[in-house]
């Protein structure tokens, strides 16, 4: 984990604190989320407090700072997929797992966030479940597919 913490950090150069995003962009992609000591040994490197880094970061929604579920639900909610129904996705996926955007479930199986547009309008709404498209997809089949990827997650 370090050592991807610092493999990113070295393709950077100290102090320049405008490649902060970029920088917890990549940590992020490499990692799956932003630690506690990603999130220090980067405001070391940029010479920014660890306030300061998580203020900027969690204006942005596209950062997290727990790691992903083993299932990762992306739902998307551009123009589209909204006008399509996405909303009601949303809601029952939050029904049916008991978190919020940006969370994992205690026991560490699902998480979900919401996304802007996944390049598939005419198939919406469109959700994508670790990394697998799910197209027209409406809200009654959610729980159906969360009950389908519990019995995966039980038997794996
Ligand atoms: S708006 Fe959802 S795929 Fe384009």
């Amino acid at each position: 984990m370090a050592n991807s913490i610092d493999s990113v950090l070295n393709k950077y150069k100290s102090g320049k604190r405008e490649d902060l995003i970029p920088l917890l962009q990549e940590i992020q992609e490499n990692m799956g989320y932003l630690s506690e000591e990603a999130i220090v040994k980067t405001g070391n490197f940029l010479g920014l407090s660890t306030t300061k880094i998580y203020g900027l970061a969690t204006f942005y929604d596209r950062f997290r700072f727990i790691p992903a579920g083993k299932i990762q639900i992306r739902i998307c909610n551009g123009t589209s997929c909204f006008l399509n129904g996405s909303q009601s996705i949303i809601n029952k996926i939050k029904e049916e797992l008991g978190i919020l955007p940006g969370q994992t479930t205690r026991n560490g199986n699902f998480s979900y966030e919401i996304v802007s547009c996944m390049g598939g309008c005419c198939n919406g709404p469109v959700i994508n479940v670790n990394g697998q498209y799910h197209t027209h997809i409406k809200s009654e089949q959610i729980p159906e597919l969360i009950k389908r990827l519990k019995y995966v997650l039980e038997n794996d």
